[in-house]
């Protein structure tokens, strides 16, 4: 179905490297309604930079905090290390396509080109360049499925930075490759729960036998930062200023479509705490937020831990030990514990602030998808487009394939650009559940969601 223009379009648009871009965009400069701010937990009152300062590394409060500032130059040094794997490829999904019989232009900005394995080394890199420009020994973070620990231990071994993780037990015993990798590039690894953190000594007497939640896992690696010298904790998700980072695939994104003279009608990404997404968009947003164009945006999230579909726009603790800011957010409750569900990366119970206000002031759209059609759309995708998709990227990819087939049926030649994350080397199991038909669809009750919305902090 190749039309006169696609003769010039080719299968991969790589910019280069000169073409980089040397700036992050921050989206909230253009936003009317602005992300509401962190509050303390204990008085409610807003966080300011002196009291983010024992937690988080100086120059990323900076970036967090502001809401004005419409680009952030990348240091050199950062840019460079972005040369090892970027600018990252802008593939047209010939082959789906035509497997599907559509009409419709698919493009996807895969990001899975790293041994990491995903986007998440974007915003590690940065992370780490600040921490060092501090003079700081060293950073602890969580994980849960293990992408983003991964990203975080090869940035720390690249400026030479201790690198605590807290991986959720379960992926730690399910995951021992991960595990393994971060280990090479020179991480500690502690399974959390663990018996090193007051919080995790307290959460596994509530809970003897608990494989652990990215909740727990942010609160005891926070409690480790804040009771060492010269660590402080890092994120990898849900927060502005890793969002800031990720504009990168969007910026490239825009660039590469700009310079085949494509405009994207809907853009697609799945959304855990929202940064790649938040990523990807932050350019066409701000176009749309400028009214300078026009774009459907779609986050898909999986049916069994939807927390922009079926959560509630409210205040909430980031992690379920309570030690962390309030943020306002779409979340389902601090204290909502997914089903086990292979797309690790997306069980968090929260969205980011500033995608949540996109969203609840109508700018995006968000769906929910069960794993097993997730997982169909991850096979289908393989078998045409070669490349192995992370369960977390295949959300994506199910609702790319969901639109084309609908513009099978009407006969739009609508162009949709999604976000391919990662790749799913490490994630055989799941597709072993997958192929083996042991796969099951977990979706919450509304009683299940009721009881943890109770929990909701009350703000006055
Ligand atoms: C491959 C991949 N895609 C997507 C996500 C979701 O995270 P976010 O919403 O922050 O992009 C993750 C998180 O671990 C991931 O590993």
């Amino acid at each position: 179905m190749k039309t006169e223009q696609d003769k010039n379009i080719p299968y991969k648009t790589y910019l280069d490297e000169s073409e980089l871009p040397k700036s992050w965009y921050n989206v909230r400069a253009d936003m009317k309604n602005k992300p509401a701010p962190l509050l303390n937990p204990a008085t409610h009152e807003v966080m300011k930079a002196e009291d983010l300062a024992p937690v988080f590394c100086d120059e990323l409060i900076k970036q967090e905090l502001d809401n004005d500032t419409a680009y952030f130059d990348i240091p050199s040094e950062i840019l460079d290390f972005y040369k090892m794997y970027r600018p990252s490829p802008l593939i047209r999904a010939y082959f789906l396509e035509e497997k599907l019989q559509t009409p419709a232009k698919i493009y996807y900005k895969f990001e899975g080109n790293n041994t990491s394995g995903s986007h998440k080394l974007n915003s590690a890199i940065a992370q780490a360049y600040y921490a060092k420009k501090q003079g700081l020994k060293g950073v602890t973070t969580e994980t849960g499925a293990g992408q983003w620990g991964t990203a975080l231990s090869m940035a720390c071994s690249y400026f030479d930075l201790d690198c605590k993780v807290y991986m959720v037990k379960v992926s730690y015993e399910q995951k021992p490759f991960r595990r393994e990798v971060m280990r090479t590039y020179g991480a500690s690894v502690t399974p959390s729960p663990s018996m090193e953190t007051e919080i995790g000594k307290k959460i596994l007497a509530a809970h003897p036998g608990t494989t652990g939640s990215l909740g727990c896992a942010i609160s005891e690696a926070v409690e480790k930062a804040t009771s060492t010298p010269g660590y402080r904790y890092v994120l990898g998700s849900v927060l502005n200023q890793v969002l800031l980072h990720q504009s990168v695939i969007g910026l490239e994104t825009k660039a590469a479509l700009d310079k085949l003279g494509v405009k994207a009608d809907i853009i697609i990404g799945c959304a855990g705490g929202g940064s790649n997404l938040g990523g990807l968009i932050s350019p066409f947003m701000g176009e749309k937020l400028r009214g300078e164009a026009d774009y459907r945006i779609i986050a898909v999230e999986p049916a069994s831990c939807p927390s922009l579909t079926r959560g509630k726009y409210a205040y909430d603790f980031c992690d379920t030990g309570m030690v962390c800011p309030l943020a306002k957010m779409y979340t389902l409750g601090h204290d909502y514990i997914p089903a086990p569900n292979h797309a690790g990366g997306l069980r968090y119970h929260g969205m980011s602030s500033t995608l949540s206000q996109l969203y609840d002031d109508g700018l995006m759209e968000a769906v929910s998808v069960p794993q097993t059609k997730v997982f169909e759309a991850a096979e289908e995708f393989a078998r045409v487009e070669g490349i192995l998709p992370a369960p977390e990227s295949s959300h994506a990819i199910r609702v790319a394939i969901d639109e084309a087939l609908k513009c099978k049926e009407t006969g739009e030649e609508k162009t949709i650009v999604f976000g391919l994350t990662g790749t799913g080397y490490f994630d055989m199991v799941a597709y072993e559940k997958f192929h083996d038909g042991l796969m099951e669809d977990y979706i919450p009750t509304d009683a299940e969601l009721n009881e943890s919305f109770a929990k909701l902090p009350k703000m006055d």
